[in-house]
Parts: C-alpha cells; sequence; structure tokens
C-alpha cells in the first residue's frame, strides 16, 4: 500500500492582540491550536495599545509556539513549513512573530513562507468546508477590516471593495464603548441585542449602491444623537433594544451588499470571515440569505473567525505548494499595510 507523507505546517500568528501558534497537516487538518488573548491587558485603555501588544507578545510567542508543538504531539524536526503573519497588522506586533519565526527556521533550517493575514481568512473556512471550492466570495469583518474579494482560484483575487471609515469590528466596539460595555464589545452587542427589539430604533442603511464599499460611521454617529437626545429629554432607552437595533442595522447592510455582489458576479459560495464573522446575527442572516438565493454560505467555528494561526498554518501550506515563488517574500520586512496580492503575477488585486 502506497504511503502519502504528511506534510505538516506550523503558523505562528501575531497581527494584533492574540499571539497564536497552530499546527496543521495537509494544509487543512488541525493537530493543534494554541491561542494566547491580551483582552486583559487592553480592556482597560478599551482598545488595543500597540506597544503593550507588543510587549506580550514577546512574552508569549516561544511558550505558544512550544505549546502548539507538543499539544501536536511533534517537535520542530517534524515540521515541513514554517509560516508567520506579514501583514497586515501593527508593526510592533508583527516584527515580534517575523523574527520569531525567522530564528526558528534558522536554527531548524526549515523553509520560511510568509502570510497575508486577510488570506489567511479567506482560507479559514476550508479548515472544516474542506470540499469548498473557488471561486467564491469572501467578507472579512474583523477589528480592522471589512472587505469584499473574490477567490477566483487559490492565490488569485479580485478586490471588489472595503470599508470608507470604521470597519465592522471598530464600529460594534465604539457603539458598545458608548453604552459602558467592556471591550471588546462586538460580543457584548452580540448577547444583549438577542433580547431585544431589532425595530426599537430604526438607524441607517448606508448601502453606498454604485460601489462594493462599505460606510459604518453614520450608524455609529446615529447612536451618537440617541443617545444624547434621550439625555437631554430624560428619556430611557432599554440598552438591549439600541444593540438589537445596532446589529440589525449592521447585519442588514452586511448581508444586502454581500449577496448583491455574488449575484454580480454569478458566484454560487459565500465565506464569511474575521471576529464579527462569530456574531449570532450576521451568521443566522447569512445562512438565512443563502438559502433564500440557493448560494451556499461557508462559516468557520467561531474559533476560526477571530484571529488564530491554524488559519495561518492553512494558508502558507496552500501557498507553499501551489506558488513557486512562496519563498521569496519571506525575508523581506514586515507589511503593516500589506495589500492582497496574486501569487502568480504578484500584482495588487
Ligand atoms: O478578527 P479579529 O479577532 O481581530 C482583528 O483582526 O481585528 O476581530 C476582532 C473584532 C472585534 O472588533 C470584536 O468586537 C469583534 O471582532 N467581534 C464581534 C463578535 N466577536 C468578536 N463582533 C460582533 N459580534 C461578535 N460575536
Ligand atoms: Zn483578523
Amino acid at each position: 500500500m502506497k504511503r502519502t507523507k504528511k506534510v505538516l505546517t506550523l503558523g505562528i500568528e501575531t497581527s494584533c492582540d492574540e499571539t497564536a501558534a497552530a499546527v496543521v497537516e495537509n494544509g487543512l487538518m488541525l493537530r493543534s491550536n494554541v491561542v494566547s488573548s491580551q483582552v486583559n491587558i487592553h480592556a482597560k485603555f478599551a482598545g488595543v495599545v500597540p506597544e503593550l501588544a507588543s510587549r506580550a507578545h514577546i512574552e508569549s510567542v516561544n511558550p505558544v509556539i512550544g505549546a502548539a508543538l507538543a499539544e501536536a504531539g511533534i517537535t520542530i524536526d517534524e515540521i515541513d513549513y514554517i509560516c508567520y503573519t506579514r501583514g497586515p497588522g501593527l508593526a510592533g506586533a508583527l516584527l515580534v512573530g517575523q523574527i520569531a519565526a525567522q530564528a526558528l527556521a534558522s536554527v531548524s533550517g526549515k523553509p520560511l513562507i510568509a502570510v497575508n493575514h486577510l488570506e489567511g481568512h479567506f482560507y479559514a473556512a476550508l479548515l472544516e468546508h474542506k470540499k469548498l471550492k473557488t471561486p467564491y466570495l469572501s467578507l472579512i469583518v474583523s477589528g480592522g477590516h471589512t472587505e469584499l474579494v473574490v477567490v477566483e482560484t487559490l492565490g488569485r483575487y479580485r478586490y471588489l471593495g472595503g470599508t470608507r471609515d470604521d470597519a465592522a469590528g471598530e464600529a460594534y466596539d465604539k457603539v458598545a464603548k458608548l453604552l459602558g460595555l467592556p471591550y471588546p464589545g462586538g460580543p457584548h452587542i452580540d448577547r444583549l441585542a438577542a433580547k431585544g427589539n431589532p425595530a426599537a430604533v430604526k438607524f441607517p442603511r448606508p448601502y453606498l449602491w454604485g460601489s462594493w464599499d462599505f460606510s459604518f460611521s453614520g450608524i455609529k454617529t446615529s447612536v451618537v444623537n440617541l443617545l444624547r437626545h434621550a439625555e437631554l429629554e430624560k428619556k430611557s432607552l432599554r440598552v438591549e433594544d439600541v444593540c438589537a437595533s445596532f446589529q440589525q442595522a449592521m447585519v442588514e447592510t452586511l448581508v444586502e451588499k454581500t449577496f448583491a455582489a455574488a449575484r454580480d458576479a454569478s458566484l454560487k459560495a459565500v465565506v464569511v470571515g474575521g471576529g464579527v464573522a462569530a456574531n449570532a446575527g450576521l451568521r443566522a442572516a447569512m445562512l438565512a440569505r443563502g438559502k433564500k438565493e440557493r448560494i451556499g454560505v461557508h462559516l468557520p467555528a467561531k474559533e476560526f473567525c477571530t484571529d488564530n494561526a491554524a488559519m495561518i498554518a492553512a494558508a502558507g501550506y496552500l501557498r507553499a505548494v501551489n506558488d513557486r515563488a512562496a519563498e521569496a517574500d519571506a525575508y523581506h520586512r514586515i507589511e503593516p499595510d500589506m495589500p492582497i496580492t496574486n501569487w502568480k503575477t504578484g500584482r495588487r488585486s
């Protein structure tokens, strides 16, 4: 019987406020997944403090890598590729991951692959939906990004649009702060929204038809105005109703535009990634609309929506085996504003 070799990939992710490492087998089978969150460090500042993030990554990165290898039951000698996030993200945070990955590659002699964090989100759904085929439309909704990108084939992308102001997660976090909820506010709004009336307040739906861009600052300003008026008029508002109405406006905007883009590009599959893809309201609305329009909706498990290294290992593996130039940029500088580029041409999508 012919035995195929297992290819083991180590992923390292430090682009924002999670220090993460993971091992995947043959690109898409999870062997270990370790995430050390810095939420407690940043919560009292109601946002990520870049300097504190870098310091926390320095403390955690080696123990987290060690834990990921131990959980997978292997040593670095058995790893075939070391993959790390080279951008986009916070400069100091990215540097810590890059230095750790380069040092590990240097002492172990293993090939090093640089990964674009957004490509990690594009492919995160493949960790569970193994039969998912390109082309598909990817909606990334996180604290730093809201992007609609067509994944035409592995490594070939067509960028449709992105946010012109606040990212979806940023809007959630800012509105949560206005409502006095802890950071990060997305999960708190999500929880309270389930107990509120989504029709209580009519917030705007910023569709920006004519482009595939998003803009969420208007919804946020409407929440500011609502709270100010309520205070002036000494009117009491149910926080659950504000959360449910805000969430309804965000979800409707995201769902309408995503499906309009999928129809426009004649795509039969939609993949959602990034922290806001963990939102219960968004998940339910995406699945319901997909069923109605006969478009497959693929949602990663919540642990693969928020930042993790399994998606970096998966994307790095796919690049390593499909892109002849995969190792070319592993030792280039980190790129805090890294664009999405096509593997074959090296051109921006
Ligand atoms: O992808 P991610 O972990 O990190 C970035 O790359 O930004 O996303 C974090 C963002 C935060 O803004 C957080 O509030 C939001 O995702 N988030 C949620 C939920 N869980 C996390 N937003 C809405 N509902 C959720 N359940
Ligand atoms: Zn992310």
